[in-house]
């Protein structure tokens, strides 16, 4: 009994993962993204399942392959993610690694919008899209124990992590540079760092995989731990 509850210290548990980037349609061809590979909240919700949790990875498009023993969920757009999210159910633990799209187009059409020659390029007008983070970190009796955020940030980067973590009302953010020059974006290494109420911590550049590993051994322990009174 120890030794499973050692090798598999999140049995029992449940767990979503947002993963990949989300798509905003501007038309039937056209669409609004983001930047996002998949493989670091794919390596997550992989990493959770390895210990033991049920998880729910609720994806936009990727070409990273499905991870094994989890149950996937793809979506496109930000309002299908929050969504899927939501139907996800009670949940221990929710890793928020998608590049959701900060705006939707404010009026998507049907048809695709054609160029005719002396007319303008048509005026796109965004609308904001749900905040899934900010909507699973709001205080309640279905919140879970623990939400993780990260943060992508090409400048700023602790200050604007520690400041994101108090806007959204998680538990936790990992941040990571992603200016062009770190080669994050669809690379296979990420130098991040965890941010908590306890302070920050520096992790060394790590594969994704690696970063994943750490990262859910570290959701066991704080899972595992006896409630504060
Ligand atoms: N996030 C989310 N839903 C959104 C926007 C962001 O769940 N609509 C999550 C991301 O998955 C990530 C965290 O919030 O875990 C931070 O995302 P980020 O884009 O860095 O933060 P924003 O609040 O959107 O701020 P900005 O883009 O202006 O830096
Ligand atoms: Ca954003």
């Amino acid at each position: 009994e120890g030794m499973l509850t050692q090798d598999r210290p999140l049995a029992g548990k449940r767990a979503l993962v947002t993963s990949g980037p989300t798509r905003e349609a501007i038309d039937p061809v056209r669409y609004i993204s983001n930047h996002s590979s998949g493989k670091q909240g794919h390596a997550i919700a992989a990493a959770l399942a390895r210990l033991g949790a049920e998880v729910t990875l609720v994806s936009g498009p990727v070409t990273v392959p499905d991870p094994a023993g989890v149950k996937i969920v793809k979506i496109e757009s930000a309002d299908e993610m929050l969504a899927a999210c939501l139907a996800a159910g009670a949940i221990d633990v929710a890793v928020c690694a998608a590049a959701v799209a900060d705006w939707k187009a404010a009026h998507p059409v049907t048809a695709k919008i054609k160029k005719q020659n002396g007319v303008p390029p048509p005026r796109l007008e965004l609308a904001p899209n749900p905040d899934i983070l900010a909507t699973l970190s709001k205080p309640g009796p279905t919140r879970p124990s623990l939400v993780v955020g990260f943060a992508a940030e090409t400048e700023n980067l602790i200050a604007n992590a520690v400041d994101k973590r108090k806007r959204k009302g998680c538990d936790w953010i990992v941040a990571n540079d992603v200016s062009p020059a770190t080669g994050t974006f669809g690379g296979e290494r990420n130098t991040v760092h965890l941010v908590s109420a306890e302070g920050v911590e520096d992790w060394p550049t790590l594969a994704k995989e690696e970063v994943a590993v750490r990262l859910a051994v570290r959701i066991a322990d704080h899972l595992g731990r006896p409630r504060p009174a």
